[in-house]
């Protein structure tokens, strides 16, 4: 008797209400288009994912490691209930957010990336998905992690959560913090930002191409690099070094 393994491995999906795309104007003065994406779309993100592995700074590399994984198994149907969402400028992709229906009350929070830094986006993308858990899906709470010190800043302080310590997080490894409803709703005026309906043109345009994020987080080209040049303005004396170390001096 043959058995369709794939059938009982992939799990099948609870129908839920789609995000409902919203655009803001950033302080800089550029439109941001938060929208959900599919699974056909999670290629075209995956690929400006993978270099952050390697950026240890403000802790990229964990979180970029976990939200690939997450990325990974949801394209290729080995997660039940997660949605995507992205921020754009101009189509450049400049967040990405994730998380999945715990159950009808209990959202799961997973990550949130900023591939462009000091506008908030990452802030911005993070209070729309806990829009879609409290205004779209109707949860009471969304359970939340954080790996890093601004992570922490930005979701435990900022949002006021609440520990719920004994609850394990599906990332695992760290204990769990909630955001109720009501702690939300007194989050709303200050925190949640943006409007609806997204104008066609900015809908079109975010539609249209996953571009390349222009300036993302990167790995340091030479790790001592920075504190050599602080002697040495013309850089000579990191060359010298090199060329020592490979013989050619
Ligand atoms: C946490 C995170 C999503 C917040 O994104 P954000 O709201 O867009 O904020 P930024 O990261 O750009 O800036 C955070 C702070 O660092 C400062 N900062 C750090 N590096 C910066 C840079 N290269 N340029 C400008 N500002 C920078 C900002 O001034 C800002 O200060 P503030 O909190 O006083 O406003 C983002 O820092 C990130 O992706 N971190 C790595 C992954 C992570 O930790 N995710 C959260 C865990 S789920």
């Amino acid at each position: 008797m043959s058995i369709d393994v794939e059938k009982i491995l992939r799990p099948t999906d609870n129908p839920f209400p789609p995000f409902q795309p919203k655009y803001m104007m950033l302080a800089g003065g550029e439109e941001m288009v938060i929208r959900q994406v599919s699974r056909e779309d999670i290629p075209d993100i995956l690929k400006h994912v993978e270099p952050l592995l390697h950026v240890e700074r403000d802790y990229y590399d964990v979180v970029a490691a976990r939200l690939y994984s997450e990325l990974l198994a949801y394209y290729r149907y080995r997660v039940q209930d997660e949605y995507v969402l992205v921020a754009q400028i101009n189509g450049e992709l400049v967040a990405v957010v994730n998380g999945r229906s715990l159950s009808k009350d209990v959202g799961m929070s997973y990550h949130t990336v900023a591939l462009r830094r000091g506008l908030r986006v990452g802030a911005h993308a993070f209070a729309s998905k806990m829009e879609y858990h409290f205004d779209i899906l109707g949860q009471k709470e969304v359970l939340i992690v954080a790996e890093s010190p601004i992570g922490f800043r930005r979701w435990m302080i900022e949002y006021e959560l609440e520990k719920r310590f004994h609850m394990a997080h599906e990332l695992g490894g760290v204990p769990s913090w909630s955001l109720t409803k009501e702690l939300f709703n007194k989050a709303r005026a200050t925190l949640v930002v943006g409007r609806r309906p997204v104008p066609k043109h900015l809908l079109e345009k975010a539609k249209a191409a996953i571009l390349p994020p222009t300036d993302p987080p990167k790995a340091p080209a030479d790790l001592l690099a920075a504190t050599r040049s602080m002697y040495d303005s013309t850089g000579t004396a990191l060359m010298s070094q090199r060329w020592q170390q490979e013989g050619n001096a």
